[in-house]
């Protein structure tokens, strides 16, 4: 959570937040991916047998790829799609790989070999340390079919498709904790597209099942936006039987500000998710007056997957050609903003998984050679690195953007601090504090909280690059740039840039220090101020 005041020309930008303003815990699974059955982003992206450049292991999978993957430290990867879910028949990708049928491709296209199947991506869960997430087929998939992958997937009885399991070589059962039930069933490319009656009337009896025969699973409820009907109707329809929403919302604008603003869109995306899941559990029954009860009518409360997220332009990168985004500076400040989005709503938020992990809409693409770390990957690799732990309350006093937005309503809907800021206390006592400077002309000096000794300061973009800079095979325009910062007082942030300044912290130190220094003064000062033009 941040507040806002928007300061004029002459008025000192400031930030201000302490260790011991604890909001939410930020929930490890954030920082999550997605690998789905499209373009190169399993074959020739993750999976590869044929490279001959020495860059793939035993499995095929590629060795470049592992690395980056758990330098990421992504902690669950969602697979196999994606609107590639809807036809999938995981029966095809199990057993001896020259017996698996190849088949015709109908969401994106293309042709499936089903040579990268459920035992594959479970292995490479495995390598990366990710723990898997898998979506069911509620397209032209039955419930007997999902039953049945969850049997594989995670029984240790002495049936069917446990035993298969056990046949194609795996004695144990793999545990997978998280279902999605169904994916965009909402959207008209969707192969059997559905209106919400039908799909809740599904998805309720299809969860009901599924938690019968495994109880231990966590089910994603299908969702849309966040903001729609369709997101108000299934969560009151299936509460039940969900752990959690997914939404999936993609940002995007050819000009910067609209583009690198955009992302604000989904934190009123994810606040108007959280009144609705609410809404769902507490609407009154004044039916049954005088009888009615004011309890929840579950005390159960889920909480958002957002578990498709990015900047991606259908039109300048079509999914049925791939999908291959390459992302500049103003797309990698979006990402930045899109993860402070995250973290600063951290109390609404159970999963979220950018889309995709691999050379579709991703952060890391491949080439016969090697792989290309796009602007977009040192962002996410910052944050997944240190914006853990506790979720800390911001207060920002800075320009505001007020030209066009992309969606168009958000700029009459929501404050755009140009500084756009989270920030969080780590496991390890550092205060960690991420800030993005949207203005791709002007570098903002701004008074910091109190920072104790020597601050490590990760920058990415800024002066040394352009608004449409990006990375290619063979040029690294954009990568963090790490210094230090010793003085206190004002810290510039630089034009287009994203900063990420950590310090260590005594968490215990109270909020109003009467030892106070003149800077910490001056931002105290600053908030009391802002308050009172508030309430005035
Ligand atoms: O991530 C690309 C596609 O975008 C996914 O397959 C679909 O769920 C979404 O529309």
């Amino acid at each position: 959570m941040t507040t806002f005041t928007r300061i004029g020309k002459g008025d000192r930008p400031s930030i201000f937040t302490t260790a011991d303003q604890t909001i939410a815990l930020i929930d490890p699974l954030l920082y999550g991916g997605f690998l789905e059955h499209m373009g190169r982003c399993i074959y020739g992206g993750i999976y590869d047998p044929s490279n001959t450049n020495g860059l793939i292991d035993e499995n095929g999978f590629r060795t470049d790829v592992i690395e980056a993957m758990k330098e990421l430290q992504a902690p669950i990867i969602r697979y196999p799609g994606g609107n590639f879910t809807a036809t999938y028949r995981w029966l095809d990708g199990v057993g001896p790989k020259e017996q698996r049928p190849k088949r015709v491709e109908v969401a994106w296209k293309g042709v499936e070999t089903n040579h990268f199947g459920t035992d594959e991506f479970m292995k490479w869960c495995d390598l990366v340390g990710a723990e898997p997430y898998l979506a069911l087929n509620m397209g032209t998939g039955t419930l007997e079919e999902a039953l049945a992958w969850l049997e594989y997937c995670n029984l240790d009885t002495d049936t069917h498709y446990a035993n298969l399991r056990k046949q194609n070589g795996h004695e144990k059962p793999y545990g997978v904790k998280y279902w999605a039930l169904g994916n965009e069933v909402w959207g008209p490319w969707q192969i059997e597209q559905s209106s919400k009656e039908d799909y809740a009337k599904k998805a309720y009896q299809w969860g009901k099942a599924l938690k019968t025969l495994d109880p231990s699973i966590k089910l994603v409820l299908c969702g849309k936006d966040g903001h729609s009907d369709w997101d108000r109707f299934v969560l009151q329809e299936c509460l039940k039987i969900t752990d959690l929403h997914s939404i999936h919302i993609y940002t995007f604008d050819m000009q910067h500000y609209p583009n690198a603003t955009s992302p604000k869109s989904a934190e009123r995306a994810i606040e108007i998710t959280a009144a609705l899941i609410d809404l769902a559990r507490t609407e009154m029954d004044y039916e049954s007056f005088p009888h009615f009860s004011t309890k929840p009518k579950t005390p159960h409360r889920p909480k958002i997957a957002f578990d498709e997220w990015n900047i991606w332009n259908p039109i300048r990168a079509p999914g049925d050609k791939g999908a291959e985004e390459e992302y500049d500076v103003s797309d990698m400040l979006a990402v930045a903003l899109w993860l402070n989005v995250f973290v600063r709503q951290a109390k609404h938020i159970g999963m979220a998984a950018i889309a995709q992990s691999v050379n579709v809409i991703a952060p890391l693409m491949t080439t016969e050679q090697g792989i290309v770390k796009q602007t977009t990957y040192w962002p996410l690799l910052l944050f997944s690195r240190y914006m853990r732990g506790q979720s800390l309350a911001v207060h920002v006093r800075s320009p505001a953007y007020t030209g066009s937005t992309s969606p168009e309503w958000l700029a009459s809907t929501m404050d755009i601090p140009m500084l756009d800021v989270s920030a969080a206390l780590g496991d390890d006592d550092y205060l960690n504090l991420a800030v993005v400077n949207l203005s791709d002309s002007e570098s903002i000096e701004t008074s910091l909280p109190p920072t104790e000794g020597t601050v490590q300061v990760f920058t990415v973009g800024g002066n040394e690059n352009s608004i449409r800079d990006s990375n290619v095979w063979g040029s690294t325009k954009v990568s963090i740039i790490e210094s230090e910062w010793n003085e206190s007082g004002r810290f510039i942030f630089q034009k287009h840039s994203f900063t990420l300044l950590r310090w260590k912290v005594s968490p215990s130190r109270p909020c109003l220090d009467l030892s106070l220094t003149k800077a910490t003064k001056d931002i105290a000062a600053g908030v009391v101020n802002s308050l009172h033009t508030r309430n005035e």
